[in-house]
């Protein structure tokens, strides 16, 4: 496993795996594969450019023969799959482009997997296919009970992962990760929407009663639970990766306010999300067998994150005054305002 394909490279969490792995394995190479949609932004690998071990290509992991081509002319051993459309309101706004990505380009990334014989094909999918779980935690073998557009597209790339190991032999893994915070998430989700908002003295728009739960995980913690499944986990299998405990919307809100010392009253109830789920929460006794365990609780990894989009302003303002931003904003927030 020496040269690895990363696609989706250019986003939130492919960046920062792709800097962990070149800092912890010297010998190891990196090619970025990304079709830069608004999520993707070299800026997250700005300090990569010079690095000799790195190398972006640009392209789409739907479009067969791009795929074909960077396999073969960085001759790559090893797959790891971010690339997705990854926001929930977004797949709820215009369904498609999940497909086509999440679902067809994981077809045609398998395929590329086949046809090259890697040593490991993994793809990088999220808690949300369990659907919500009310009390416990999701264990690996639980049915997918999706209800967004966007986890069904990422039950619909898992299943199709878990066809071509079992038919084709592709020594396929899987984790499932919860949600993710931490440097260059783009400011659509929640976390880097409400800090960035509440820098700028603007109302933290928080969803019907701000009642649901999310376990928001460092992202470095995940980038090292993939490397171990990457390097210990057992083709086929599936793992769980999360810190195991959640946080309320609300407190979450609360705290961000708390560290930038801003009044509660930013926060605004709007209309919810519709089908929002309730609560997830991850059981992950299958990875933690492997020796992984995470290092950040939620409340700390909320922490750090808070500062970096302190200190790091030069990277969300560049897209938070930009045009498409605006658009987006104005199309998932307007009218929004109902509860006081
Ligand atoms: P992101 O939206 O920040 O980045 C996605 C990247 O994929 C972007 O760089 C984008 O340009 C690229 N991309 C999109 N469509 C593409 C295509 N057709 N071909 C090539 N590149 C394409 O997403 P993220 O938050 O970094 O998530 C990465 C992966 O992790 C996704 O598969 C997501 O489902 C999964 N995941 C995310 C979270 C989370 O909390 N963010 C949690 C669990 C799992
Ligand atoms: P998000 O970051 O979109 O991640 P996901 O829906 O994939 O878990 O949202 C996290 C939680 O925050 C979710 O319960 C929805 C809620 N939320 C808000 O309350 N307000 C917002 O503006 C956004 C984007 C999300």
């Amino acid at each position: 496993m020496k040269r690895i394909l990363v696609t989706g490279g250019a986003g939130f969490i492919g960046s920062n795996f792709t800097r962990y792995m070149l800092q912890k394995y010297p010998d190891y190479e990196v090619v970025v594969y990304d079709k830069l949609t608004y999520a993707g932004n070299l800026d997250n690998l700005r300090d990569l450019a010079n690095n000799p071990r790195y190398a972006f290509v640009q392209g789409d992991i739907a479009d067969a023969e791009s795929v074909d081509s960077v396999m073969q002319g960085h001759r790559i051993d090893t797959i790891v799959n971010f690339a997705a459309e990854t926001h929930v309101d977004r797949s709820l706004l215009e369904p498609g482009s999940f497909i086509m990505t999440d679902v067809y380009g994981t077809y045609i990334l398998l395929e590329a997997a086949k046809k090259y014989g890697v040593e490991r094909y993994h793809q990088v999918s999220t808690d949300e296919v369990y659907g919500a779980v009310e009390e416990g935690a999701s264990c690996e073998t639980d049915p997918l009970e999706t209800r967004s557009p966007y986890s069904a597209s990422k039950a619909g790339g898992d299943l199709m992962v878990h066809a071509y190991y079992v038919s084709f032999g592709v020594p396929a893994t899987i984790t499932r990760g919860a949600n993710n915070i931490g440097p260059y998430q783009y400011p659509e989700k929640v976390v880097p929407l409400f800090v960035t908002n509440a820098i700028d003295n603007l109302p933290l728009p928080v969803y019907g009663d701000g009642l649901q739960v999310r376990d928001y995980q460092y992202v470095l913690d995940h980038c090292e639970g993939i490397d171990v499944v990457l390097h210990r986990g057992v083709p086929g299998e599936i793992y769980n990766l999360g810190t195991g405990g959640g946080m309320r919307n609300i407190d979450m809100a609360h705290m961000i306010l708390d560290l930038l010392d801003r009044p509660y009253s930013l926060i605004q109830h709007v209309q919810d999300r519709p089908g929002h789920d309730r609560r997830y929460c991850l059981n992950c006794a299958k990875v933690m067998a492997l020796g992984w365990k995470p290092r950040h609780t939620c409340p700390e990894a909320l922490e750090k994150t808070v500062r970096w989009y302190v200190e790091n302003e030069w990277w969300w303002r560049k897209i938070k005054s930009g045009e498409r931003w605006q658009t987006y904003y104005a199309r998932n927030y307007a009218g929004r305002e109902r509860r006081s």
